[in-house]
């Protein structure tokens, strides 16, 4: 039996190669001990470092880490100066271990609205852990899905203008390709935290095939349980990727066989 392309790379009983994880309920994590917001996304930094172990431990190839969206600089001018101020301090205080640890740090987003002295900070920490081999781990900083697809279509559009390229050569793929994480398996699972269910203009092309998986736990209490719980689910789940399950469980069988 001929096999859909779907499923040569990513699927099986495998473990996810890309996690990507909507950090929610920190304020809310704040707010239930009777401190102020900020200490909530203090902890959260913690429960980072903990997922980043947990997927290196798995050997997951990319972990894409929601930090700010393009929308959360509605919030009081006060939260978002100290989650700036605390971006600025975890990357100085981190990205050694990163590096030790041959992690490969990426920021994605739009960084130009970001201060100088942040700025510098952030090619700083990536060039330094650019050649790195292990995970790949992306913090998505004002990010907003809409935002990527706009930049995506930009860059397109440019290549047209330069007579480099036909609008009728505009495809899927070409597209996919200009958009943040082109380079990298297509993420397998998307997790949520903090009970909401929705994307909050996260990864909006490329969450197109993931597994989404919600649960109630506050980031700051996300750990390595937590971690193991939402990949164990990720487990339980058949993709089909558009084909019947009979389709998936026959190749599923040739494959075990061989
Ligand atoms: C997520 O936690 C962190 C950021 C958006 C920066 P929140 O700050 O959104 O926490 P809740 O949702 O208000 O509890
Ligand atoms: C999504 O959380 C953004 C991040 C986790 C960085 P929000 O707390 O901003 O999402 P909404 O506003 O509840 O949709
Ligand atoms: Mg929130």
């Amino acid at each position: 039996m001929s096999q859909h392309p779907a499923f040569d790379a990513s699927t099986g009983k495998a473990c996810p190669r890309h996690i990507a994880i909507i950090m929610d309920g920190n304020g809310r994590w704040a707010e239930a001990r009777g401190k102020a917001r900020i200490m909530g996304h203090k902890q959260g930094v913690e429960a980072v470092r903990e997922t980043v172990r947990c997927a290196s431990r798995l050997g997951v190839e990319a972990l894409t880490l929601f930090a700010f969206s393009s929308e959360n600089w509605r919030r009081p001018e006060e939260e978002v100066k100290f989650l700036m101020e605390l971006f600025f301090l975890v990357l100085g205080r981190e990205v050694k271990k990163l590096h030790k640890n041959n992690i490969q740090l990426r920021i994605i987003g739009d960084t130009s609205a970001f201060s100088d002295r942040l700025k510098k900070k952030i090619d700083e920490a990536q060039a330094l852990t650019a050649s790195n081999t292990g995970l790949v781990l992306n913090v998505a900083a004002n990010y907003g899905g809409r935002w990527d697809i706009t930049q995506a279509a930009r860059r397109l559009a440019d290549k047209v203008k330069a007579g480099e390229l036909d609008s009728v050569q505009i495809t899927e793929e070409r597209l996919g390709q200009q958009l943040c994480l082109a380079e990298l398996p297509p993420v397998d699972l998307m997790i949520r935290t903090g009970g909401d269910h929705r994307i909050s203009n996260f990864l909006l092309w490329q969450l197109a095939y993931a597994e989404l998986y919600f649960t109630d736990t506050l980031w700051p209490d996300f750990d390595e349980q937590a971690f193991a719980e939402a990949v164990a689910a990720f487990l339980s789940r058949e993709r089909r990727f558009g084909c019947t399950g009979a389709q998936v469980r026959a190749w599923m069988n040739d494959k075990q066989q061989g």
